[in-house]
């Protein structure tokens, strides 16, 4: 059985929790590998309406183990609501494990997000302020604290300690805010571990022991690719790598392991938070997309900034990425517009490229240069195999394919778990 990468191919909020979902019944294993819980997964099946932030999506089927990859970075108080979520609504978490390498998000961690993000005046990034970029930044600077830590009382609280008299001096001094008390973060701490205990495990042995029974793996992505900090549009992005190379280094998989990369994109482009964007519609058909299609954060509840698809980027994407086939979600949305619009190049300082420039402030000179195509006008929400969607609506998804050079092997056409068309096999 094959290890598949389900990918945010975009900006983030594609859907890739309703194909994980999906594709978790038959995995014996789902594997979140990176971000924290500034990613919020909505699914929707027989159980009820969830947003999974930490959790991995395929916490519903009672057979698949589901793990916190060392390169995510956890919010215990965030992860235990989850669970007891999860729980109230009879979902079993039994079987969810936390890399004891996976990296801790502090209480000084959101403060300094909310105090950095304040300090970036006019140039705010926009982040979701659950302290993912602070965390990030102490693990590369070896100040991080990781799940293990929380066994070792004693251990904690030396580091703990000589981590937060510097973390202290950064509020006070630096930012004029009140310090944290270290025996009160502890406390908390040491309460918190005493919760997760059960669950923080080596994942390294369980990983290799499913890879070694030939069990089906799916590393599930959060954020998107435009997200990345290499590749994202820096530095409007976030800080842990959604790709498929991130994948490997998040959860201590091989990339020679991987089969599959299934990289999720929606018909039409979103983003949350500052950047550039440019098929940005700031117009009334941007309303349109956002009301038809909901388009509001999952975890802050933000209006999500809506545009066409942008095939350059996408492209840019599918390169990074190597996908092996495409989930494109949300193509019922355009069930009632006319007209459609792909942009295939950028008209940039006068010439027409098509590629994805590396810097923002060239990115947002960057002009769309669109194609249109007919809309099909007719409802698809109940259509479950490919061949009856309508000519039109097949002819925008072989348009996307191809600009894309990727083919389709999963359309969504509705956010229910059978609201789907397999146009060719994943696996
Ligand atoms: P951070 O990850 O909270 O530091 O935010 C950095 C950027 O990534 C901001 O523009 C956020 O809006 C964006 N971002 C982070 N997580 C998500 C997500 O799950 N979906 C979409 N955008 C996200």
């Amino acid at each position: 059985m094959p290890v598949i990468a389900i990918l945010g191919a975009q900006w983030g909020d594609e859907g890739k929790g309703k194909v994980v979902d999906q594709l978790s019944e038959e995995a014996s294993m789902v594997i979140r590998f990176s971000g924290g819980d500034n990613a919020g997964h909505t699914v929707i099946n027989p159980h009820g309406e969830f947003k999974l932030h930490i959790v991995p999506s395929g916490i519903f089927y009672p057979t698949t183990t589901c793990l916190i990859g060392n390169g995510v970075v956890i919010n215990p108080a965030r992860l235990i609501g989850e669970i007891d979520n999860l729980n109230n609504s009879g979902i079993d978490t039994g079987r969810l494990v936390i890399s004891d390498r996976a990296h801790l998000v502090m209480p000084y961690h959101t403060l300094l997000d909310e105090l950095e993000e304040k300090s970036r005046a006019g140039k705010a990034i926009g982040t979701t302020l659950r302290g993912i970029g602070p965390a990030f930044t102490d693990k590369t600077a070896r100040l991080g604290i990781r799940a293990g830590e929380l066994l070792d009382k004693k251990g904690l609280l030396e580091r703990l300690s000589s981590i937060m008299e510097f973390k202290n001096k950064l509020l006070t001094k630096v930012y004029g805010a009140d310090p944290l008390s270290i025996e009160v973060v502890f406390q908390q701490y040491c309460q918190y571990g005493e919760r997760l205990a059960p669950h923080i495990k080596d994942t390294a042995t369980l990983i290799q022991t499913a890879l070694a029974n030939d069990e089906l793996i799916i590393l599930e992505g959060a954020q998107g690719a435009l997200l990345d900090p290499d590749f994202g549009t820096y530095p409007y992005a976030t800080s842990s790598s959604p790709l498929s190379g991130g994948a490997c280094l998040g959860s201590g998989i091989s990339p020679k392991c991987i089969d599959r990369i299934l990289g999720v994109f929606k018909a039409y482009c979103t983003r949350v938070g500052g950047g550039p964007f440019p098929t940005e519609l700031n117009d009334e058909m941007g309303d349109l997309i956002r009301e038809q299609a909901h388009e509001f954060g999952t975890t802050t509840g933000r209006p999500r900034r809506c545009g066409w698809f942008d095939a350059v980027a996408a492209r840019f994407s599918h390169q990074i990425n190597g996908f092996t086939g495409i989930a494109l979600t949300r193509l019922d949305v355009f069930d009632i517009l006319p007209e459609l619009k792909i942009c295939t190049a950028y008209k940039f300082n006068g010439k027409i490229i098509d590629y994805f420039p590396a810097g923002a402030t060239d990115l947002e000179k960057c002009q769309p240069v669109y194609e249109e195509l007919d809309g099909w006008q007719s409802d698809t929400t109940h259509i479950r195999e490919f061949d009856e969607l309508p000519a039109k609506a097949k002819k925008y998804i072989a348009r996307l394919e191809e600009s894309i050079g990727c083919r389709t092997n999963i359309v969504c056409v509705g956010p229910r778990r059978e609201q789907t068309i397999e146009s060719s096999p994943v696996l």
